[in-house]
């Protein structure tokens, strides 16, 4: 099931890449977080869906991981971090 919906937000992302830029799920890709991350398994850092289920303050893990205080300094720009973090946040 996970799988499908999965497949189903990719077709999705790929269908509307042309009026997004990038999508939250493409950043996590593209910039490496899921070197660190899974959307439901524990990994270096915690899995999305615990921080989803523990955060909801988008724009302040957005300024958390743009400062690479207490997060691993992450080469992404303001919009990028935007678009994975709220990503982050969907998969609850
Ligand atoms: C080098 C490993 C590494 C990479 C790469 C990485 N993370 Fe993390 N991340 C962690 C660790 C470890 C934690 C747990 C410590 C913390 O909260 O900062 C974490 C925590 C988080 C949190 C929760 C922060 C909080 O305040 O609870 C978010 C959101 C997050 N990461 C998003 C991302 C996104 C988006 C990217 C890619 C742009 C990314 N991470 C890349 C290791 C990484």
């Amino acid at each position: 099931m996970k799988a499908i919906r999965f497949v189903v937000a990719v077709g999705c992302a790929l269908a509307a890449g042309s009026v997004f830029a990038q999508s939250g799920a493409d950043v996590v890709k593209s910039k490496g977080c899921l070197n660190c991350h899974a959307v439901d398994a524990k990994k270096v850092g915690p899995s999305f869906k615990d921080i989803a289920a523990k955060k909801g303050d988008q724009a302040a893990l957005v300024a958390k991981l743009k400062d690479g205080k207490g997060h691993p300094k992450v080469a992404a720009s303001d919009a990028e971090l935007k678009a994975a973090v709220g990503y982050v946040l969907s998969t609850k």
